[in-house]
């Protein structure tokens, strides 16, 4: 039996330093090792957002441990792997190079091949770590700083639907949390705060459902949910409750309406959610109750956010297209749509 594959994955480009060993099983699937995540959420929460400088020093303090500890979990030696796969954009410049750079030196060092990972495509395949999809599906990518449709060709190809005129979803989850003083990261304090809420309490806008296309706008919303909060005076827990499940009520309805028309225009059949905010339990249900023609994949909830896992299996598709290189410098703004054949 020829050796199995086993791929380093790095991930720093915002304010999770992760690492993960995959390699395949005897079928020749996906199997992952090993993925290691340190969250940067102490450092961030006193400044409610992450500050750039800060996360890069965070990476840079941990990211040898955590690569020895995703090696350790995996039971191999640092001599078996056969490639390593960092983020390469999009993302903060300072924190991409922390990974991209150790990756790069640890790749030399072991004389075997680095590929350079497009942080969206880690997310855009990554539910092909635990199930078999079939090209071309649809992709809703809804993360803190990205909120697309997408047809994903293939490996490396990518045509853009949609995306947000303004805030990303994430961050309209972030403000919103934050106007309600529940800290940071906003959207697990939302999702929390909303199971004791009451969907119908306010009546938030459910913004571009007027509309066929397939772009979103989330500035309204945030706004709407701001006056509402404004008008309350000494706002009880029961409100703020009410508050967050109204606006995480809307933010569903929006996305199953913006995704019924999606799989309509394009044909799909096949969806997958990912990015952060896909671990939002409330709105899987939904998705998953409200669209029960079509097949929906999700990541396991602790991997819709950032993690080496999901680097490290783009990697290991790129590996056997053999799309690698030192030299592959970093992309803080790198569109899907932009891969070679998008
Ligand atoms: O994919 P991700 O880890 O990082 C980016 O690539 O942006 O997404 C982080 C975003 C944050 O805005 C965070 O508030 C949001 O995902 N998020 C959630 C939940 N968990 C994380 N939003 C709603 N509900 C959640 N449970
Ligand atoms: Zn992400």
């Amino acid at each position: 039996m020829s050796k199995k594959p086993l791929i380093l994955g790095i991930e720093s480009s915002c304010d999770e330093t992760a690492a993960s060993i995959i390699t395949e099983n005897e079928q020749g699937n996906p199997l992952v090792l090993s993925n290691i995540v340190s969250s940067q959420v102490e450092v961030h929460k006193e400044f409610g957002g992450v500050v750039p400088e800060l996360a890069a020093r965070s990476h840079v303090e941990k990211i040898d441990w955590i690569v020895q500890k995703a090696i350790d979990k995996s039971g191999k030696n640092i001599e078996e792997i056969d490639a390593v796969a960092s983020t390469a954009g999009p993302g903060l410049i300072v924190c991409l190079s922390v990974g991209l750079s150790f990756g790069k030196a640890f790749a030399a060092s072991l004389n075997k091949p680095f590929i350079a990972v497009n942080h969206l495509e880690g997310h855009a395949l990554s539910p092909g770590l635990e199930n078999k999809i079939e090209f071309p599906y649809l992709l809703l990518l809804i993360s803190g700083g990205h909120t697309q449709y997408l047809i994903v060709r293939n490996v490396n190809n990518y045509e853009q639907l949609g995306t947000t005129i303004d805030d990303a979803l994430g961050e309209a989850f972030d403000k919103t949390a934050k106007m309600l003083d529940l800290g940071y990261p906003g959207g697990p304090k939302i999702e929390a705060i909303a199971k004791q809420g009451d969907n119908d309490a306010f009546n938030f806008p459910r913004p571009m459902t007027n509309k066929k296309n397939l772009d979103f706008s989330f500035s309204g919303l945030k706004t709407a949910v701001f006056y509402e909060y404004k008008k309350l005076n000494n706002v009880s827990h029961v409100q703020k409750s009410n508050i967050a499940a109204s606006f995480q009520a809307a933010v569903a309805d929006t996305l199953l309406h913006k995704t019924k028309n999606a799989l309509k225009q394009t044909g799909l059949n096949e969806l997958v959610i990912g990015g952060g905010v896909a671990s939002n339990k409330y709105i899987r249900d939904r998705l998953i109750s409200e669209l029960k023609d079509y097949k929906i994949f999700f990541p396991p909830i602790e991997r819709c956010t950032d993690n080496g896992a999901m680097i490290a299996y783009a990697g290991s598709l790129y590996l056997k297209g053999s799309k690698e290189g030192l030299n592959f410098n970093i992309k803080p703004r790198w569109p899907l749509s932009e891969l070679a054949n998008g």
